[in-house]
């Protein structure tokens, strides 16, 4: 096998951005290390991946990610110990989702190495981006888009894997997030494409997402397309419910994002043998479940936020609002997830990954 790491030619920045950089107040996202690392596919191979300056680049017109939106992304983070090491949290499943979501868009999948290989030698390189402020990380957004030509409607021929890093406070400004249950919109069909991280399903819900923003709801939490009776997921996080002491959360289909911290929620959960449900779930139990008080809590749980307690849900003209509760299965169930990532505690499951 080759030696990827030795393969990787990197091109440093003449000087570094990062003494403009107010790391006390930093926004989610917005703010780019130094390199990013590009790697192309042509003639149908990959070539090696290069780590060069941050840059903007430059596309054709034609280019088909313009036209036909063939654009999949990760989306994950890199976490600095007290001792500045510096850890992953499941890197395998993100690169793993990739070549998923990779596949159903026709995107030629991207050799395992030059993923992991790849990251390791950005992070090590930016390794000082890494934010070690309680709350804050290095932020990963791995991508792949169709650079290659024209306007005919088939899969490119060329494409763009790149690695770009944001050193990022939290998701969500405030911890009371009021979420609108939709009926009229999907985000997802029956053999579509929701399972996958492709662009075009964030695009497709900016529209649903701002008219909920109108009426003073953060994000809306999607439902079935047949029927919009069963709960599915959020704009970037899967759901899950409380009822009494029962943790609820839906089965990932080809409508469901396979999401990494709604696994672990569950495993850590089946070690400590907390009641867990993997069902459909409608809507119509969750309603009859906040009108009796049986609904403890609801979050969403996802990288970005890791888990996002949810105060109020909106449903069909009402706003039912959830208990506060001083021992949240919520806040349990961050604890238990950040300070595996953090180095803070043992992890019993192998999910830490040091860089
Ligand atoms: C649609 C959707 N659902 C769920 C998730 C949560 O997945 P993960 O926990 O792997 O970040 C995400 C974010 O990646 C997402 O975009």
């Amino acid at each position: 096998m080759i030696d990827m790491a030795q393969k990787i030619e990197v091109e440093k920045a003449k000087t570094s951005r990062i003494a403009s950089v107010d790391f006390d107040n930093l926004p989610f996202g917005s703010v780019f290390s130094d390199h990013m690392l590009v790697c192309n596919f042509s003639n149908g191979e990959w070539a090696a991946p290069k780590i060069m300056p941050y840059q903007p680049i430059s596309l054709d017109p034609s280019a088909k990610v313009f036209h036909y939106g063939q654009a999949i992304f990760e989306g994950m983070k890199a976490y600095k110990d007290k001792e500045g090491s510096v850890w992953l949290f499941r890197p395998e499943d993100n690169q793993r989702r990739l070549n998923v979501s990779a596949k159903r868009m026709a995107i030629p999948e991207l050799p395992k190495d030059y993923f992991m290989e790849g990251l390791k030698a950005l992070l090590q390189l930016d390794k000082d981006w890494i934010p070690q402020s309680e709350g804050s990380s290095l932020y990963i957004r791995p991508f792949i888009f169709a650079s290659g030509q024209g306007f005919h409607a088939s899969p490119a021929n060329e494409y763009k894997f790149i690695i770009a890093t944001a050193p990022s406070g939290a998701y969500f400004s405030s911890g009371k997030v009021k979420v609108l249950i939709e009926e009229v919109y999907s985000r997802a069909a029956n053999g579509g494409v929701g399972y996958a991280k492709a662009g075009g399903n964030y695009a497709g819900q900016f529209y649903p997402t701002q008219l909920a923003v109108d009426q003073g709801y953060q994000q809306v939490i999607w439902t079935d397309d047949l029927a919009h009776e069963y709960i599915e997921e959020a704009g970037a996080m899967n759901i899950f419910v409380r009822i009494n002491d029962t943790l609820i959360t839906g089965p990932v289909s080809d409508r469901i994002l396979n999401g990494i911290t709604r696994k672990s929620i569950l495993e850590i959960a089946k070690q400590e043998d907390i009641p867990v449900e993997v069902r459909k779930l409608r809507v119509s139990e969750v309603v009859e479940a906040a009108k009796n008080g049986s609904l403890k809590e609801m979050f969403g749980a996802g990288t970005a936020a890791v888990v996002s307690p949810i105060a109020t849900f909106g449903y069909r003209g009402m706003d039912y609002d959830l208990p506060e509760l001083t021992q949240s299965y919520a806040a349990h169930f961050k604890k238990r997830i950040t300070d595996i990532q953090y180095n803070r505690a043992e992890d019993p499951f192998g999910w830490r990954y040091k860089v």
